[in-house]
């Protein structure tokens, strides 16, 4: 479904980064693999086969960024879709988190999705096509309280998709969300526990099907929404939020 495709995935180092990576070359696109870890990074890669390469880098630093984008230009003569997915979690409530934290959170979710955005684009626009992909989440709809930071960057990331979206349209350069909801990686670890396993989660989410689908997601589920985004099948979305959350969002 991908084929002749240059995709540049952030984050791509673990999680769900790294299976849109996999599924991506498994659908015969190029990928430029970013990650903050460069093990994760080149593991990431040898995973994705021939058609792949590791360029690790820290996103927030727009300089690294720039030198990374004119690399993969180098490499292959074009990008054609960038999934903005790396991300990190921040908690606390206003009353105990930190300032720095907001900051933090706010330059890795929206600082560099917005910068990686602007190296990508003005190549889109010379050859009149593009796919942006910014994963967000649910928490930019929907909150549960504790994770302020976190749910106002994603609440951004959706705000500004639908910007790239107008702004972009006119160049053929079409700019969507995923808003994930539970997914399985790390950033679901606390002290080395998943929480999608704990038993409060268990019983709320699953027990009381909460979910409708009855289980937490798993980095492939968001995968499949990325690869369908990036394809030929994507012929009239821009704007818009693909929700991946079981069904989660439905309920009340
Ligand atoms: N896991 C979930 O339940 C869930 C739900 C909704 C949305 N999301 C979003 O999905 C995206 C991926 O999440 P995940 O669960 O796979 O997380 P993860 O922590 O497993 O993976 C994130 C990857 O991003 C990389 N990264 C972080 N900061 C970076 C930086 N400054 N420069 C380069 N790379 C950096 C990390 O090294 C890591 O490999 C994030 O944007 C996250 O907010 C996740």
């Amino acid at each position: 479904m991908l084929t002749d495709l240059v995709v540049l995935v952030t984050g791509a180092g673990r999680g769900i980064g790294r299976a849109i990576a996999l599924e991506m070359a498994r659908e015969g696109a190029s990928l430029a693999v970013l990650d903050l870890q460069p093990d994760r990074a080149h593991e990431t890669a040898a995973l994705c086969g021939a058609r792949a390469r590791a360029f690790p880098l820290d996103i927030t630093d727009y300089a690294a960024f720039a030198a990374v984008v004119d690399a993969v230009i180098a490499w292959r003569g074009q990008i054609d879709v960038i999934v903005n997915n790396a991300g990190i979690f921040t908690s606390g409530t206003i009353l105990e988190d930190r300032l720095d934290d907001w900051r933090r959170t706010m330059r890795v979710n929206l600082e560099a999705l917005y910068m990686g955005t602007k190296l990508v684009v003005p190549h889109m626009v010379a050859r009149r096509f593009g796919r942006i992909i910014n994963i967000a989440s649910i928490a930019g709809c929907v909150s549960r309280g504790n994770v302020g930071s976190y749910n106002a960057s994603k609440g951004a990331v959706i705000a500004y998709t639908k910007s790239l979206a107008v702004e972009l349209g006119q160049y053929g350069i079409q700019a969507n969300a995923i808003a994930p909801g539970f997914v399985r990686t790390a950033m679901m670890m606390s002290d080395g526990v998943d929480l999608t396993a704990e038993p409060e989660f268990q019983d709320w989410y699953i027990g009381r099907s909460k979910i409708p689908l009855r289980r937490a997601g798993v980095p492939e589920d968001i995968a499949g929404a990325a690869v369908f985004l990036a394809s030929a099948y994507c012929r009239y979305m821009t704007g818009a939020v693909l929700v991946v959350d079981g069904g989660l969002t439905s309920t009340f």
